[in-house]
């Protein structure tokens, strides 16, 4: 039972690295998708780039709550499972000092996004997709 737990906690604490990995791979590829749009762009590229932003704000959106939730039991058995007696209480600023770097990342990547969705919205209206 205990090596279960084990296994179930190491896993956990991966997947809140590769759902981080997941949700950069979202904003990369966002920020790619919109620089390249072009200037006088066809309905049928109007109608692609709406669904793809679609699909890549729900994988993006699915990883940041991963992230948080995942985040919890980490933090939680940190001492247990991932405590450095040789980097001591250091560590403790270095998750921190990690930490405020992701969040100014995710909160860039957040404000961009929500313009990226403004211009989104007007694609949709202009196609008669729903706002
Ligand atoms: C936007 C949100 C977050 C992002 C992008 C993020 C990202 C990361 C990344 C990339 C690591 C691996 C760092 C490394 O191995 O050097 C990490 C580790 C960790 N995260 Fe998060 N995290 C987020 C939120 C949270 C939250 C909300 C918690 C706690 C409730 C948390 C707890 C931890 C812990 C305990 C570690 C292990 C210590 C460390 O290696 O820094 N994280 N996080």
């Amino acid at each position: 039972m205990d090596s279960l737990f084990d296994i179930a906690l190491m896993t956990n604490n991966y997947s809140h690295d590769i759902a981080t990995a997941i949700l950069a791979i979202s904003g990369a590829a966002m920020w790619m998708l919109s620089r390249n749009y072009p200037e006088s762009a066809t309905q049928e590229m109007e109608l692609y780039f709406v669904r793809i932003y679609q699909s890549i704000t729900k994988m993006a959106k699915y990883s940041l709550i991963w992230i948080l939730i995942a985040g919890v039991p980490r933090v939680t058995f940190y001492k247990q499972y991932e405590w450095s007696t040789t980097a001591g209480d250091l560590q403790v600023i270095a998750i921190m000092i990690k930490h405020i770097v992701m969040f100014l990342l995710v909160g860039t990547g957040l404000f961009y996004w929500s313009k990226l969705s403004r211009r989104v919205k007007l694609l949709k209206i202009k196609n008669n997709t729903g706002g």
